[in-house]
Order: C-alpha cells, then sequence, then structure tokens
C-alpha cells in the first residue's frame, strides 16, 4: 500500500536527533556511538513502532531502524525524539541496498526484516530485503552467533525467503506458521503485525544464523 506524503517530513527529518546522515562514516562505530555490546538492525521499519518498542524494552542493546520511505521515516524520527532520549535508538533514512558499506564486518548482531514488501512480480525480485544480493551483504555484516529474524504475512515471500536462505548457506534456528498462537512477549508487534493479528491471519516467522569459518 503506498503511502500518503506527509508534508512536514521533508523540513523535519534533516533535524532529527535519531538520524544519523552518513551512516559510512559510522562503520566500525556503531556499538561505540550507542554505547552498547548488542547492535540490533530493522530494515524498512515504516512508521518506527518496533525499534521504538524493542529499544524500551532491551535498554542494554543498541537499535538502528532503516526506512527509505521519507514520510514513514519522517513519522518515526518524530517518535523517536519524542519518547527517547536514549542514545541507543537511531534511525537511518535511505534505501538499505548498500547496506554493507553502512556497518564495519561482523558489526551487527540481530538483523530484523519484518513485513518486508514482497514484490510478487519476478522482474522486482532483486528488490526483495531477502534475496541473494541483500544475503550476501548481511552475512558480511552479521557477527559470529549474529541472527536475522524475519516475519511476514505472505506465504510466497516466506518459501521464497526459505530457499534463498538455504541457498546462500544459513542455518535455520526457528521457524512458525502461526507465531503469535502464543503471545511471544519477547518480540513486539510491529504495525503491520497488528493489522494482520486482526484479520486473525497466521504471522510466518524464521530464524537463520550464518556460521562464519
Ligand atoms: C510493508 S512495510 C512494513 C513496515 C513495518 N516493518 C511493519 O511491519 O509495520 C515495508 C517497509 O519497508 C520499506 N522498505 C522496503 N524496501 C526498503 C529498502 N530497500 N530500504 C529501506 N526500506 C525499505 C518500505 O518503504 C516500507 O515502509
Amino acid at each position: 500500500m503506498r503511502m500518503r506524503k506527509v508534508k512536514w517530513a521533508t523540513d523535519y527529518l534533516p533535524t532529527a536527533n535519531c538520524l544519523v546522515k552518513e551512516p559510512s562514516k559510522q562503520a566500525g562505530n556503531w556499538k561505540k556511538l550507542m554505547g552498547t555490546d548488542t547492535l540490533h538492525i530493522e530494515i524498512g521499519c515504516g512508521k518506527g513502532n518496533y525499534s521504538l518498542d524493542m529499544a524500551k524494552m532491551y535498554k542494554d542493546n543498541g537499535f538502528i531502524a532503516i526506512e527509505k520511505n521519507e514520510s514513514a521515516a519522517g513519522i518515526a524520527a518524530k517518535k523517536y525524539d519524542e519518547d527517547t532520549d536514549d542514545k541507543h535508538l537511531k534511525l537511518i533514512q535511505d534505501d538499505a541496498s548498500s547496506i554493507g558499506e553502512w556497518f564495519g564486518p561482523r558489526e551487527v548482531d540481530v538483523i530484523h526484516l519484518n513485513f518486508s514488501d514482497p514484490w510478487p512480480k519476478k522482474r522486482y525480485a532483486k528488490r526483495r530485503l531477502s534475496s541473494a544480493s541483500f544475503l550476501d551483504q548481511y552475512k558480511r555484516i552479521l557477527s559470529r552467533n549474529g541472527e536475522i529474524q524475519m516475519k511476514t504475512d505472505n506465504s510466497a515471500l516466506f518459501e521464497y525467503s526459505l530457499i534463498e536462505f538455504q541457498n546462500a548457506g544459513f542455518k535455520m534456528v526457528e521457524v512458525s506458521v502461526d507465531y503469535r498462537r502464543e503471545k511471544h512477549d519477547e518480540d513486539a508487534i510491529t504495525e503491520y503485525e497488528q493489522k494482520f493479528i486482526s484479520l486473525g491471519q497466521p504471522i510466518y516467522r524464521c530464524v537463520w544464523r550464518y556460521m562464519h569459518d
């Protein structure tokens, strides 16, 4: 679903406290910047609730939310600035297609992919956040015991992703085809997830690790 343009976002974003403007300049330095030993990133955070809720739940962990859409990122930035003055929650407003340049080798402990756009047409498959070129970059930036946690409502994207992860050499450590049948209070509910839960639709979830040599 296309998001309605939020006019104030263009002016607000460059002034936002939580915004990191040139992420590649922080490569290798994120944990120091955030004052943490454990770094999470969420790619495609939308309006930002998930990382905000997780940052409140896990105060010792650093969270970096990434969103390319200016309007959604503007809403997330405002929430982050108003809700927390902690330095352990930051936002990058950009397309994650060059994410491998933003983080140093093995710098990231958890990558969250929440309800990523499915891009059902084959000609746009490269835009899926679980396609091979993204997975190659994730492998480089994930720490030794690092993991990717993926949730989706979309069974076609889920199936596609299972194959891509496996082909890229990741090992599955958890899988569920009805994740919210149990509550899972340890994991925040995203905006999209709430909609699907309200509709009674199952949430698919998988967790993957990459064993570095
Ligand atoms: C379907 S929405 C889900 C939003 C949120 N994760 C949730 O669960 O409520 C997917 C979001 O991912 C963002 N996105 C898609 N591809 C992206 C990319 N390459 N880099 C950054 N953001 C991306 C979109 O702009 C959109 O806001």
